[in-house]
């Protein structure tokens, strides 16, 4: 399986931060944003990694991440290698996973969400995916920020809608997705969402019509560090790890 962190975006929620800088360079205490979600993938024994970021900045991502020699795969003791993607402008996820066609070629992928922090090892589900899609949840006390699953009584997800003013669960579908090969073939004639992007939650959506999407619960913790708040109790929250 391949790996695909999208890092892209203008993060216009974190200026003055990122007027001159990308969100995923940022600190979460004492390593860049980006460097949680490389960290979580490599643990789980993908060693190829696509970085999908704007032309603006890409130049500061080959600087920090180069070709992957700060990070060890678990197959082999070598380094991981990591290789660029540019999206030319911020028209989603399932646009932005799109750059990354030729590279995933027919492998499977792990779309991860560089603003993502998951605290949870992902590695035996990982290790088990064969077809269809894998998405996981967390219960969220402001489920109208993100990607919302209706689920029924046994957990099964019955559909996913995204940022509703009127949630119909408090899952919050977390920034990693597996998916299977099909994902691709599953954009053609995707419309774009009123807000102008091609989202991921479609894609997803057409994997629950297919009956191949599955749901995992996360037991730890889980930040979405795209505001200035959940940036520092990302932070606070790995200082205090850190120590112990
Ligand atoms: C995106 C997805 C959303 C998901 C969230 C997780 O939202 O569209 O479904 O719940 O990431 O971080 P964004 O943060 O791009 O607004």
């Amino acid at each position: 399986m391949k790996g695909v962190i999208l890092a892209g975006g203008d993060a216009t929620r974190l200026r003055p931060l990122t007027l001159v800088t990308n969100k995923h360079l940022l600190p979460v205490y004492n390593k860049p944003l980006i460097y949680y979600g490389i960290e979580r993938l490599v643990e789980a024994g993908i060693d190829r990694i696509m970085v999908v970021t704007s032309p603006r900045h890409v130049e500061n991502f080959v600087g920090l991440l180069g070709s992957g020699q700060n990070f060890i795969s678990q197959k082999d003791g070598k380094q991981i290698q990591i290789v660029y993607g540019i999206q030319n402008g911020p028209s989603g996820i399932a646009d932005g996973l799109y750059i990354a066609k030729d590279y995933i070629g027919a492998d499977n992928c792990a779309l991860y969400l560089g603003d993502n922090i998951i605290e949870d090892d992902i590695s035996e589900h990982i290790a088990r995916f064969k077809k269809g899609a894998l998405v996981f949840l967390k219960e969220v006390k402001d489920p109208q920020r993100f990607g919302v699953a209706e689920v029924d009584a046994s957990g099964k997800v019955l559909g996913i809608e995204e940022k509703p003013k009127e949630p119909k669960s408090n899952l919050a579908v977390v920034g990693l997705y597996i998916y299977d090969n099909s994902v691709f073939k599953k954009m053609v004639g995707q419309p774009m969402s009123e807000r102008g992007e091609y989202e991921i939650t479609y894609l997803n959506n057409k994997y629950i019509e297919e009956g191949t999407l599955r749901s995992v619960h996360l037991e730890k913790e889980w930040f979405d560090a795209g505001t200035a708040d959940s940036l520092l109790e990302a932070g606070n929250f790995m200082e205090k790890k850190a120590r112990g």
